[in-house]
């Protein structure tokens, strides 16, 4: 009798969890509707763990395939993703790092203690040249991010006029280290998270600092920077607004920092072992960011009701434990399918929030937090968030679609709220891109878009999915969870249909 209960609920569960629900996708195109910026599919590498040593830069007499020193599967997959902006050396690492120790011959440079990452001997091997060149080569723009917090004024204004200047005395040693020209440099950040560890400082203060630093911070032969004041930490409101009082005018930007993260004490729970409610849990705080932008963003539109002054969202991402067995402090960690559902999660709310959020940079680009590939000695995998950053690269630049997605909505714990379907659309010479994700672990979703305003017969799609929301790629699986064409999105009469399965993301192309 205990055995036909235990079947017949079984049986309920199943039937109730693959019926699926229907959901409309309303878009109402506009002219007027604003362009998605690419630096929004920023990345960020620091001196941290495996990130920069082993994960980028091998050396060029390494054995691992490289180019002049850098790894050739890891460049062609930053290329793919077509990587807009890099920020650089970090994090916390930025503020003890001396940029003098990063240049001239490589075994001349000095040692230094990363202190902030595990202790480890930085040998400064990759440093000004090899960050320069690395996006020369991935043809993105640098984001350099100055030392504040134990640098000095003189030392940040030389490193400008190092990388931009092309004549006197800091040109004249670039060019002795091998670069004739000068580099392009747009974005400069004055210190990072200096509330932290980037000085301890109190708003105030900073705000003074910043505008110190900057004055001298000089735009050399028709280069133009655009000059980042370090923002707050998620909730920290009165950082942005005493910044925005004080420092205002002397900024182009405001960075902020919001991670997916269960707390700064204690476990921060396993990136692969999770409950189904940690997934959900997950979700709810991954899309707070969402609350939390509009919440900095109303106190810069005290200040700046113009919106001339970007704000810039230059950390983000999942922060889960370290993988057990690597080294206390490199912060590595794997990335599942549900790290890939918080990537197209936040990018469709940073969507709605282009017109003030001109750039983000997910937390980091290899091997740390949730990177887009993870290496192992010549081994390289894809994670599920790079899938969802390479199935995007449509929307970078595009005009955004606006919509409304009327599906249910989930209450998770710690009162949160997640919709079951999440989605975005853009348009770009004449192709529309809609990105759908369907966040329910059991249901699939029947969608239906009326294609009111869009002209498009064809459908062509990708889609990321796996069998458990725990599934990640690894060194001996690379491409458990990855791309997959999609073709059951079919155009009838002016309304697109499709079955979006359970716990997947799809991307379908529209002309
Ligand atoms: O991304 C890891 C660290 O998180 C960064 O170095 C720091 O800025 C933040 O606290």
């Amino acid at each position: 009798m205990k055995l036909k209960n235990i079947s017949l609920s079984l049986l309920l569960a199943t039937s109730v969890a693959t019926a699926a629900d229907k959901v409309t996708v309303t878009l109402t195109p506009s002219a007027d509707a604003p362009i998605i910026n690419k630096e929004i599919y920023g990345q960020f590498a620091e001196h941290l763990g495996t990130c920069i040593y082993g994960g980028i830069w091998v050396g060029e007499d390494s054995p691992i395939p490289n180019t002049a020193g850098y790894r050739n599967d890891v460049i062609k997959a930053f290329k793919d993703l077509k990587v807009p902006v890099l920020r650089w050396p970090g994090g916390c690492f930025a503020d003890e790092y001396h940029w003098t120790d990063g240049i001239g011959p490589r075994e001349n440079r000095p040692r230094m203690v990363n202190s902030n990452w595990g202790g480890t001997v930085e040998d400064n091997s990759f440093g000004t040249h090899e960050f320069f060149n690395l996006c020369e080569l991935i043809g993105c723009e640098p984001y350099l991010s100055g030392n504040v917090g134990s640098g000095t004024v003189e030392e940040l204004a030389k490193w400008v006029e190092y990388i931009t200047a092309e004549d006197g005395p800091q040109a004249a040693l670039r060019k002795k280290n091998g670069r004739e020209k000068p580099w392009r440099l747009k974005y400069l950040g004055v210190g990072n998270e200096s509330w932290g560890c980037g000085g301890s400082f109190r708003p105030e203060h900073y705000a003074d600092e910043y505008r110190r630093y900057q004055t001298y911070c000089r735009n050399f032969n028709g280069n133009k920077l655009f000059k980042i004041a370090s923002g707050a930490s998620d909730y920290d409101y009165n950082w942005t607004d005493v910044l925005m009082k004080n420092a205002r005018n002397a900024m182009d930007g405001i960075s902020l920092h919001y991670y997916t993260v269960k707390g700064w004490s204690g476990s921060k729970g396993s990136a692969t072992k999770f409950s189904d409610d940690d997934y959900y849990w997950t979700l709810g705080k991954c899309l707070e960011i969402g609350d939390v932008v509009r919440r900095h963003i109303d106190i810069m539109d005290k200040y700046d009701p113009k919106r001339r002054v970007a704000l810039l969202v230059d950390e983000w991402g999942t922060w889960w434990d370290e993988e057990p067995g690597t080294i206390s402090g490199h912060l590595y960690q794997q990335n599942t399918m549900r790290d890939a559902m918080v990537a197209a999660l936040s990018l469709n709310t940073f969507h709605n929030l282009t017109d003030r959020v001109k750039m983000t940079n997910i937390a980091q680009i290899a091997n740390v937090l949730q990177s887009m590939v993870l290496t192992k000695d010549d081994k390289m995998v894809l994670t599920p968030t790079y899938y969802v950053f390479k199935m995007y690269v449509p929307h970078q630049d595009a005009r955004l679609i606006p919509l409304t997605v009327g599906s249910a909505v989930r209450d998770v714990r710690d009162s949160r709220k997640v919709p079951v379907v999440s989605a975005t659309a853009s348009e770009k010479n004449g192709v529309v891109t809609i990105s759908l994700a369907n966040t329910d672990l059991a249901k699939s979703q029947e969608i239906e878009i009326p294609l009111d305003g869009i002209k498009a017969t064809k459908v062509s799609g990708e889609i990321l999915t796996s069998a458990d929301i725990r599934d990640y790629n690894d060194f001996d699986w690379a491409e458990k969870v990855t791309l997959r064409p999609f073709d059951k999105a079919k155009i009838n009469k002016g309304v697109l249909r499709l079955s979006l399965p359970a716990k997947s993301i799809v991307t379908l192309s529209l002309n």
